[in-house]
């Protein structure tokens, strides 16, 4: 597929899913972490996430905890008989936590990519997606990437969007603690661009979150989710096994549609 195509059927997957998160049909299930930890019928898995990342995980109005990832992890909990606590720390927080061993997985919109997976686990893809550049929609000299030398960028700490803005020469780079806070910066004007996943930045625009944006050119990059894993831990076996089960049993498929409102796209067994 080329990538502008690739980019508007993302754009267009992903204005839908902004539609059907719209419409609010759902009542979110309550965090989990915020029940407190009362024990389930499984042994708990303490799972970290940076909850400013719709439609992947958000804060719902009552503080719970509610997205893509979020009922992906539970009903991987609920397939592997483990009842899964949610703990929410900051995106670069969280593979020093996995390797620190006080959670015991994370599922946070992250990359799989060579340099992490040195220090944690990943399970199997579960999600594609990609960078893209956002400027303000008024904006014409930014169209790719060429573009962005000797501009002023905001990004996330600690993403794949932030080690490809520290590529491009001569760029200024002001880092925020989520990609909310990035993205209004830009629409405050104070940076030209922000570089971020597309799905999250589309998101923003699409839901009307963040207002006067427009996003440019190609994806920047093909990047694929994983829940993120202690090394060599046991739960990786335990994850991948539920994971698979629910994309052969259509459960994967079903939360898919809930949030991006289209078919899951076909995911390769590995990214790396
Ligand atoms: N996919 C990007 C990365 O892995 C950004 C992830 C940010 N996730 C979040 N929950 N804030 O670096």
């Amino acid at each position: 597929m080329k990538r502008s195509v690739f980019l508007r059927s993302l754009a267009l997957a992903f204005g839908s899913a902004a539609l059907v998160a719209a419409c609010g049909g759902e009542t979110p299930a309550p965090d989990d972490a915020a029940a407190g930890g009362e024990t389930g019928s499984g042994e708990v898995l303490r799972v970290a996430t940076e909850p400013a990342f719709p439609p992947f995980e958000s804060q719902g109005p009552d503080g719970d905890l509610v997205g893509f990832d979020i009922d992906l992890m539970r009903a991987i909990g609920e397939e592997a008989g483990r009842e899964i606590q949610f703990e929410s720390l900051p995106f670069d927080g969280i593979i020093p936590a996995l390797q620190a061993g006080t959670v015991d997985a994370a599922i946070s919109g992250m990359t799989i990519t060579e340099e992490r997976a040195q220090t944690v686990d990943f399970s199997r893809p579960y999600i594609k997606a990609g960078l893209a550049i956002a400027v303000p929609a008024d904006n014409t000299d930014i169209t790719s990437i060429g573009d962005l030398e000797n501009k002023k960028i905001a990004v996330q700490i600690g993403t794949t969007g932030a080690s490809q803005a520290a590529e491009i020469p001569g760029t200024e780079i002001s880092t925020f603690d989520s990609a909310p806070l990035a993205l209004q910066e830009l629409a405050n004007g104070n940076v030209d661009a922000v570089i971020n996943d597309a799905p999250v930045t589309l998101d923003a625009i699409e839901s009307g979150n963040i207002e006067g944006l427009k996003v440019v050119g190609e994806l920047l990059t093909e990047e694929f989710y994983g829940i993120a894993l202690p090394k060599n831990s046991d739960t990786v076996a335990i994850v991948n096994d539920a994971l698979t089960t629910l994309m052969e049993n259509g459960t994967y498929a079903e939360i898919y549609q809930k949030w991006f409102g289209t078919e899951p796209p076909e995911l390769p067994e590995s990214a790396l």
